[in-house]
């Protein structure tokens, strides 16, 4: 019988290790305490009715060195569990971007050659992979046993997770969240390939790169009318923005990411940039976030090659650009202050 599942990427063999070393620690003092309990039970057990024990005048030492030495312990597992947390919240620049958006029921994955699947995810074999989330209705939890990876999926905003793939086969995938009536049909299979057939299994594909698709879109919505590629048109010329800081008309600056491209279709008017009016209309409601990540992947093929460095030159497929939350509560691990702590890959 197996009391786990199968293991399956980076994560699983190392959350598991870290697993096994809390589960030891704690099997070790339930075993120290219960024994001593008995033993101390049955040692020092009341001889005779009057028998006064002697009283005991402690011992510092003593009791500093059972302080200590659980105290260790427990920040041993913090340092590791920190560390753990830290590798998973900064995905390395050479990933693989896909996208994921959870729906009721249902789960819809993009790579950025164009292939879309439902409720499955072919991911190369050794390749780091990161995806870019989100659900078009409620809360949905990305989760994939074999991998030991789980995250929600959040309307209105974008999540990140990352993994490495380390063994070949089909895996489960379930959403981990109650979100409706039929939340537990809402699973699928993830697919490891070895690299080649992976390649041979994306070139059967789609015939247009997502960023193809949002050029197409981005014509289609008439959005060159204002945002001339050319030169100054009346909205900021997109060429070359994606991954820059933009000053806004409100004094503060802007990293341009996934998240920022993401409110300025839906919400133009909340960062309007400096020297320019707001004269967009807002895209909620027209747009689905398929059609979103269509227009971010075709932002992001005209300004790749200014992101950060490592990141792959134009066409859409520049993986790792840093996805900062700007709406959300979640502590923002994305950030440089965090990123730091580890080096890139
Ligand atoms: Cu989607 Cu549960």
């Amino acid at each position: 019988m197996n009391l786990l599942p199968p293991t399956a990427s980076e994560w699983a063999q190392r959350l598991d290790l870290l697993n096994g070393y809390v589960f030891g620690w704690l099997l070790f003092f339930t075993v120290i305490i219960f024994l001593g309990v008995f033993v101390f039970a049955i040692a020092y057990r009341r001889r005779s009715p009057d028998e006064r024990p002697k009283p005991i005048l402690g011992s510092i030492p003593l009791e500093a060195l059972w302080a200590f030495v659980p105290l260790m312990i427990g920040l041993s597992m913090f340092a590791w569990g920190a560390q753990l947390y830290f590798d998973y919240a900064s995905p390395p620049v050479a990933a693989t971007e896909m996208f994921v958006t959870g729906r009721q029921w249902m789960f819809w994955t993009q790579h950025p050659e164009g292939v879309r699947e439902i409720n499955e995810l072919h991911v190369p074999l050794g390749r780091p992979v990161k995806l870019t989330m989100s659900s078009e209705d409620v809360i949905h939890s990305f989760f994939i046993p074999a991998f030991r990876i789980k995250h929600d999926l959040v309307p209105g905003r974008y999540t990140s997770m990352w993994f490495t793939p380390t063994r070949t086969g089909k895996f489960r995938l379930f959403c981990a969240e109650y979100c409706g009536t039929q939340h537990s049909g809402m699973i699928g299979w993830v697919y490891v390939l070895d690299p080649p057939e992976f390649e041979a299994w994306l070139a059967g594909g789609a015939s247009e790169s997502l960023a193809e698709q949002g050029q197409a879109l981005f014509a289609r919505l008439g959005c060159s009318s204002c945002h001339n590629l050319q030169g100054q048109g009346r909205c900021p010329n997109l060429r070359g923005v994606y991954g820059t800081t933009e000053k806004l008309q409100d004094g503060t600056a802007v990293l341009v990411d996934d998240s920022y491209v993401r409110n300025s279709i839906l919400n133009p008017g909340a960062q309007v940039v400096a020297g320019f009016q707001n004269i967009m209309p807002s895209y909620q409601g027209q747009l689905s976030e398929q059609n979103i990540l269509q227009l971010i992947a075709y932002v992001r093929s005209l300004g790749a090659q200014t992101a950060r460095p490592g990141a792959a030159p134009a066409g859409g497929q520049a993986g790792g650009v840093g996805l900062p939350d700007q709406t959300g509560a979640e502590p923002n691990l994305q950030d440089d202050r965090f990123r730091r702590l580890r080096a890139p890959r």
